[in-house]
């Protein structure tokens, strides 16, 4: 089973809850291979089972620059057998809330199979460890539908 995690993070928040993510993995004893945006491999999305998307928001609700090639990515490959997942933080003095992420689900629900999203405020707090628990046991549930209707079909 592979699954990457990729992510963008300026001040730390969303690597924070990256980390929370990937602990919420280990906890579970599932791999999951972890990649900062610049170092993550645009060219074959459909190699992994799974790919979770992790962004802050800029502007007003604005994608960051670093994640639109990745964007992109998603809407020009053949990606709908692949399982996604968003996540992100921001703050909500904003009027668009963790803008991107609500963009990335969009599109991810139409060119992949979205299992599962996730919002956090700012820095992720002690109460977030259960919610990042929750987004990995949604995405796995989807993904393990996901493979045994590839073993019923292949
Ligand atoms: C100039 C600027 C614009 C921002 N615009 C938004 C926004 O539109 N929506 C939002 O939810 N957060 C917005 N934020 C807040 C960041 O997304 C938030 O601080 C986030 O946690 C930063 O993530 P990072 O620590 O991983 O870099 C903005 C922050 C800055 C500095």
């Amino acid at each position: 089973m592979k699954i990457a995690m990729v992510y963008t993070s300026v001040t730390g928040n969303t690597e924070a809850l990256m980390r929370m993510i990937e602990q919420a993995f280990q906890t579970q004893g599932l791999p999951v291979d972890i990649y900062p945006i610049h170092a993550f491999d645009l060219e074959k999305l459909q190699q992994w089972d799974a790919i979770i998307v992790g962004t802050y928001s800029w502007g007003n609700g604005h994608i960051p620059r670093e994640m639109r090639a990745l964007f992109a990515a998603f809407e020009q490959q053949e990606t709908r057998a692949v399982v996604t997942a968003v996540f992100g933080t921001g703050d909500s003095f904003y009027p668009h809330f963790c803008g991107a992420v609500d963009q990335f689900r969009d599109m991810l629900y139409v060119h992949t199979d979205l299992a599962v999203t996730l919002k956090v405020e700012l820095l992720p707090q002690e109460q977030d460890v259960q919610r990042c628990q929750a987004f990995v046991e949604r995405l796995m549930t989807r993904l393990n539908q996901h493979l045994e209707q590839k073993s019923i079909f292949n």
